[in-house]
């Protein structure tokens, strides 16, 4: 055997052993429990749940009738489909236990009693609940509106009475609502997506738009006593919000004074600065302590703030020898300080033209701080769209260079460093500029390091999904960061290059146009009208061809079936070929791992989770 093939063999006999461990250590018992306590506690005349369990294989329970899962060798239920089987009795217990289900449909069933009080105990991840066509009765639940990934709820043909709880509006990814032949009443709340007389008709008692308006509850008796009345009531109503007034500014006032006060306070309750070590992973750099860094950032003081995000604030450092420096001050991070420094060692690693280059880091008591190197341009998004003076209008040839190594250092975390990363919010203001506008992307490796919790679908729990306008459209439904939602948020910055638009706000869209950059470029494609998309100031100067093709390109990026978008690699090869006579840069190609399949990176973030 040859040393190669002998090495070959080990890696796999490890691979082997590691699965083996982190299928034991998963704890998938709790599905299996799940699913027996649902079995046990419906009544099934048509025997249609006769589930066996006594295979102990891992995935086995995912052959069961109705069961579909995360992954076909591992027991954990993504979806539980139990529409049309002639189930009965009250709502199913155990499904705590599913306890990474995103999915539960019991439409078309006999069920009757109450819908759980604690629902969103049961179902805290529940992103499509269809409990229509059943004869569940009572009250719709409140806690409902704690299940805030909800994005379907059908509640349609059941026997519940009582009023549609307000707080339901605060489901914000809530897309399809429906109520309707229940026996509800009372006023329908104001959704952020309008709903339909469909979504809520054949209730009785239900009132309000989309309905009949409601009737105010005293119908009129002598008109001089409602105008008294109207004129006491106004009175008092001032007074009232005078008061509250007064009293809200007051507390603002004293919170925001405190707040000052605060903004550092973290950094100077440091105590011994001059021993903390700043680690640098090049020797090259200077030597730095704690003191040093607050030194050179003014002690962490608000006016070297250059920007803060989801994952924390980063502050301005000027070292008295005259470098600058990025310092981010990482959000509380829930690792513990071994596994921090080993995360750090992998993302020093990780170096490529066109990614931020993390220098060092500083463990500072709790605080956790991210040494890298200043970009002086500032963000893509800074330069697209607070045009002023200083800076001008960026014109064609940059903006293409600048897409050519975005998508170049995009395409390599995806596809040839080692570990392959997925950035999961990338965005204009990610991608930062150098002295010569090359473009450098930033925050790569950072959600992990904010979610070091045991399941995959904690990387978007804590946080959320990403920036607005930037979010793929099937993270609202599986909750599961794929390359191809970077694909789709990069799209999303190729069309902010070719249209200058944001986007949230489209400003050349009609004035009744409410929808994002995405939804503006899908209604011109749909009647034909794309060309009008691209920015003004870039037409009729002999790139039109060009700005056409890149704009098929993004436009493909951002398609909503991930499948049909290209990858990261086919994007960066799009866009290079473009580019191709201007010459902008010496032709080092990046390398693709032949293996990096889809699955590869699912499985890479439940191993390093
Ligand atoms: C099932 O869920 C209950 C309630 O959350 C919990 O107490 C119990 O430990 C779970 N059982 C298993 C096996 O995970
Ligand atoms: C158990 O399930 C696995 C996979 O689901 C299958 O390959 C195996 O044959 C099953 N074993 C028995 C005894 O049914
Ligand atoms: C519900 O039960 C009734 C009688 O018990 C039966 O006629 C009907 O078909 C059942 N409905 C469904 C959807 O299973
Ligand atoms: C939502 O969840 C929180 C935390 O579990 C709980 O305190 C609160 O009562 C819940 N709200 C409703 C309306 O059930
Ligand atoms: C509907 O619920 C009410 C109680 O809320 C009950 O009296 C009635 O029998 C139920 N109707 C049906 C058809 O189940
Ligand atoms: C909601 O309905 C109002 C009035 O019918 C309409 O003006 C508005 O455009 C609708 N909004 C959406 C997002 O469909």
């Amino acid at each position: 055997m040859s040393r190669a093939m002998a090495s070959k063999v080990l890696v796999m006999v490890f691979s082997v052993v590691v699965l083996f461990l982190i299928r034991a250590c998963h704890g998938t018992e709790t599905d299996l429990l799940c699913l027996k306590l649902v079995q046990s506690s419906v009544r099934d005349p048509a025997n249609n749940l006769a589930w066996v369990f006594d295979n102990r294989t891992e995935g086995s329970i995912c052959k069961l009738n109705g069961v579909e899962c995360w992954h076909p060798d591992e027991n954990r239920v993504l979806n539980l489909r139990l529409s049309n089987m002639g189930l009965e009795g009250n709502f199913p217990n155990g499904l705590e236990n599913c306890s990474s289900m995103t999915g539960l449909d019991l439409s078309n069933n006999n069920f009757s009693g109450q819908i759980p009080t604690d629902i969103d105990q049961k179902l805290k991840f529940v992103t499509s609940l269809d409990l229509s066509y059943n004869k569940f009765s009572g009250v719709i639940p409140v806690s409902l509106s704690n299940c805030s990934y909800l994005n379907l709820l059908n509640l349609q043909h059941n026997n519940l009475s009582g009023p549609i709880p307000w707080q339901l509006s605060r489901l914000n990814r809530l897309s399809t609502l429906n109520v309707a032949d229940n026996s509800l009443s009372g006023e329908i709340p104001l959704f952020v997506n309008n709903i339909s007389t469909h979504d809520v008709g054949n209730n009785p008692g239900l009132c309000g738009n989309p309905l009949a308006a409601c009737q105010a509850s005293q119908k009129k008796s002598s008109s001089g006593v409602i105008i008294g009345a109207a004129i006491g009531g106004l009175l008092f109503a001032i007074l009232v919000i005078g008061v509250i007034f007064f009293f809200f500014c007051r507390k603002v006032a004293i919170k925001r004074k405190q707040k000052e006060v605060e903004e550092n306070i973290w950094a100077k309750n440091i105590k011994g600065g001059k021993t903390i070590k700043v680690s640098m992973f090049e020797k090259s750099v200077s030597k730095m302590k704690f003191s040093d860094l607050m030194k050179a950032t003014n002690e962490f003081s608000k006016e070297n703030i250059i920007g803060t995000g989801r994952t924390g604030t980063i502050y301005r450092a000027v070292l008295p020898e005259g470098s600058v420096y990025a310092v981010k001050r990482l959000l509380e991070t829930k690792h513990s300080e071994k596994q921090f420094i080993s995360e750090m060692a992998t993302l020093g690693s990780v170096k490529h033209q066109n990614l931020v280059p993390l220098l060092g880091f500083c463990i500072a008591k709790n605080e956790r701080l991210l040494v890298y190197k200043d970009m002086p341009n500032g963000t893509l998004h800074d330069q697209l769209h607070k045009g002023d003076i200083e800076r001008p209008v960026m014109e064609w040839p940059m903006r293409l260079r600048i897409s050519i190594g975005a998508a170049k250092g995009l395409a390599w975390l995806h596809h040839s460093c080692n570990p392959r990363i997925i950035h999961r919010n990338i965005s204009s203001k990610c991608i930062l500029l150098d002295e010569d506008f090359e473009p450098k992307i930033s925050n790569f490796g950072l959600a992990r390091l904010m979610n070091p919790i045991d399941t995959h679908l904690s990387t978007f729990v804590n946080g959320e999904f990403g920036d607005l306008g930037y979010v793929a459209p099937e993270y609202t439904r599986t909750l599961v960061a794929t390359p191809k939602g970077d694909v789709y948020s990069f799209g999303v910055v190729l069309l902010e290059l070719v249209t200058g638009e944001k986007p949230t706000h489209v400003s050349k869209a009609p004035e009744d146009f409410k929808g994002s950059l995405v939804e503006w470029i899908q209604y011109l494609s749909e009647n034909s009208l794309l060309p009008n998309a691209i920015d003004t100031s870039l037409i009729g100067k002999e790139h039109d061809t060009e700005l056409l093709q890149f704009l098929k390109v993004a436009c493909s990026c951002v398609l909503s079936a991930p499948k049909e978008r290209p990858s990261m690699f086919e994007v960066y090869q799009f866009v290079r070929a473009i580019g191709e006579h201007y010459h902008f840069t010496a032709d080092d190609d990046i390398y693709l791992q032949p293996e990096s399949t889809e699955a590869d990176y699912l499985d890479e973030l439940i191993v390093a989770q």
